[in-house]
């Protein structure tokens, strides 16, 4: 049995956490405002649920920020995305070493406009020894392209172990998978988030808009996977800190 110290320094024995960031556009036009307010106000949800997580038994935070498939968005629609993950970066980071922590970026980084793949490596440098929390946003990202791309580094190792194949898709060791997946916005699907780490996540699919998202809609959305029964394919119930990884 871990102490709770060792639980709070160990990101992988709490929940994993995937949200799906969805309705920034609906909200805002509801509203009489831009699509970029409305983007806007997703990085203040953003904030507010990265600032809730830990408390909530929350160990790793992977968001859903830009898909491979956004890129077919109206230009002046991506590059206000892009600008305003340009700010993300540059103000945000002092705030995250502040709070203990680290973030990854996952996904492409070499379609990303100039400067900001460099953004990406500095802040994530400068919060590397965070272990309050492991955020990981996911920018330029498919996970079926995570999936292939894996698979073709894979070939030259020959056989390999779902926990190694598993290391080369997620870029890092031992990852959790994930084990509640959120969409907001009243959307049911997936589109190409995390399809193999979330291989037996509980989904939760709530109508409220990302803006609207807070620390209450998270302890909710947390509240009904305690309540779920998760089985991994046996017969009886599996408690968050007995699940098999893979
Ligand atoms: C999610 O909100 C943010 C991104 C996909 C970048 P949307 O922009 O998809 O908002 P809706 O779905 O059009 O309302
Ligand atoms: C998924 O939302 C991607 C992000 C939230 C970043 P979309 O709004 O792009 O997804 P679809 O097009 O409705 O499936
Ligand atoms: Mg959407």
């Amino acid at each position: 049995m871990q102490s709770n110290v060792a639980l709070k320094l160990d990101p992988a024995a709490r929940l994993h956490v995937g949200i799906i960031m969805d309705g920034n556009g609906r909200w805002a036009t509801r509203r009489g405002l831009s699509r970029l307010r409305g983007h806007e106000a997703g990085v203040e949800a953003i904030r507010r649920v990265v600032e809730a997580a830990p408390d909530q038994g929350v160990g790793t935070l992977t968001l859903y920020a830009f898909s491979s498939d956004n890129w077919r968005r109206p230009k002046a629609e991506v590059t206000a995305l892009m600008g305003l993950l340009r700010f993300y970066l540059a103000n945000e980071v002092a705030a995250l070493v502040r709070n203990g922590v680290r973030l990854t970026v996952i996904g492409r980084r070499d379609r990303l406009p100039d400067g900001i793949a460099s953004a990406i490596t500095r802040a994530e440098a400068a919060t590397s020894s965070g272990t309050t929390l492991h955020l990981r946003i996911a920018i330029d990202y498919s996970a079926r392209d995570a999936i292939l791309n894996a698979a073709a580094r894979a070939g030259a190792v020959g056989q390999l172990s779902r926990e190694s194949f598993a290391d080369l898709i997620t870029g890092e060791a031992g990852l959790r998978d994930v084990d509640l997946i959120i969409r907001t916005s009243g959307e049911k699907r997936l589109s190409d988030f995390l399809l193999w780490e979330g291989a037996y996540a509980e989904l939760h699919f709530t109508d409220r808009m990302w803006p609207e998202f807070d620390g209450d809609a998270l302890a909710d959305a947390l509240a009904a996977f305690h309540r779920r029964e998760r089985r991994f394919g046996g017969l009886t119930a599996i408690a968050p800190a007995e699940v098999p990884n893979l």
